[in-house]
């Protein structure tokens, strides 16, 4: 048997993030600048071949669950294949996505034939003239209507993503907390991370606690049994039929039960969300590495993760990808 991947902190990391996409419908402002970023060649993106190959080396070694991210996975249009590929692979456990909901009332009946098991939604406002100004495109009642069908095909909970920032949606606290009282919805408020291009400070970011306070001021929460390895902190309202959590990354970051690694769309492992330091799993099976060779550059990566990542005074200066390019 294949030994999993421990990095040097004692930490097994069973759950790979891969970017399908650099595109997007959408241009979320924590997410990208107003221009948009530029795109890597057609060629430079992994096939779903290419990808699946990779998916299946880090499943060798104990990798049980996989999410899909993008840019905007959905503009894959094989999106389905790649979900029915992966989900074929004996040992995973688990195939979700991170989507931003506008195609879903299209596109997800076909998506759970093809073996989807889990759904997060992005959705930072529920008011249409913000979640425009937002997103800088229109698209509210069509998420709202997406995440309606994931429920009514049983996605449960679906998970709503919230990045909160100042000023702009953090009045719609309660307005969320309220979405859940008929809606077996987990709403996650997100604290805004710092990533090129989208112009973070911290005079816009809501702290967890500052979040909580304001939940709390109008509803009796009471907190969730934690999940291992979770990235939020998750409350409830006793007779609501969904939930409400918290990720901290920047006030309270959950870096000693990271579990994650991700994949680029072009191909890199990423150890971590945060910094530059990748390794171009792409190039060395387009060489003709073997499944040995590739998990041992996977190992390698990983015996340089750290143990946290650099705190939130030197996030903000640190050398990474915009947003768009990682995919969270
Ligand atoms: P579940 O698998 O349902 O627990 O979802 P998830 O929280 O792992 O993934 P999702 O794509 O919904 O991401 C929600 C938020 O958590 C995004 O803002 C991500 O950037 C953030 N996030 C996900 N993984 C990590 C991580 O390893 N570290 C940090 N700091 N943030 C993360
Ligand atoms: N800070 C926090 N969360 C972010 N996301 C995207 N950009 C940021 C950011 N700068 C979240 C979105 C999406 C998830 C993958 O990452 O809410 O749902
Ligand atoms: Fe893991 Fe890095 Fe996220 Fe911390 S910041 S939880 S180490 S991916």
């Amino acid at each position: 048997p294949v030994p999993p991947l421990v990095d040097s902190f004692g930490r097994r990391h069973n759950y790979l993030r891969i970017s399908l996409t650099e595109r997007c419908n959408l241009r979320c402002q924590y997410c990208m600048p107003a221009e948009g970023v530029p795109l890597s060649a057609r060629g430079a993106l992994l096939s779903r071949a290419e990808l699946v190959r990779l998916a299946r080396v880090f499943v060798a070694a104990g990798v049980d669950k996989v999410r899909l991210t993008g840019g905007e996975p959905t503009l894959r249009s094989d999106l389905a294949d790649v979900v029915r590929e992966l989900r074929e692979q004996a040992g995973v456990r688990s195939v979700a996505l991170t989507t931003n909901g506008l195609v879903l009332t299209r596109r997800l009946p076909a998506l759970q034939r093809a073996g989807l098991a889990a759904l997060n939604v992005s959705l930072d406002s529920l008011r249409a003239d913000r979640y425009e100004r937002m997103a800088r495109r229109p698209g509210l009642a069509r998420v709202l209507a997406g995440v309606d069908l994931a429920l009514q095909l049983g996605y449960s909970p679906v998970k709503i993503n919230v990045v909160l920032m100042k000023g702009f949606n953090d009045d719609e606290i309660c307005d969320f907390v309220e979405y859940t009282r008929e809606r077996d919805v987990e709403v996650r408020f997100i604290e805004f991370m710092p990533f090129s291009g989208n112009k973070w400070d911290d005079s816009k970011l809501v702290p967890y606690r500052a979040a909580l306070k304001a939940a709390a001021a109008q509803h009796a929460l009471e907190p969730a049994p934690p999940r291992p390895n979770d990235t939020a902190t998750v409350w409830r309202v006793p007779g609501y039929r969904g939930s409400v959590g918290f990720i901290s990354s920047m006030t309270q970051h959950f870096c000693s039960s990271c579990n994650r690694l991700r994949l680029t769309a072009d191909g890199n492992l990423k150890v971590c969300l945060f910094g530059a330091s990748e390794v171009s799993l792409r190039d060395s099976a387009r060489g003709g590495a073997s499944d040995a060779q590739l998990l041992a550059l996977v190992r390698a990566a990983l015996r340089n993760k750290r143990a946290r990542h650099a705190g939130m005074e030197n996030l903000a200066r640190m050398e990474n990808r915009p947003m768009i390019l990682i995919g969270g």
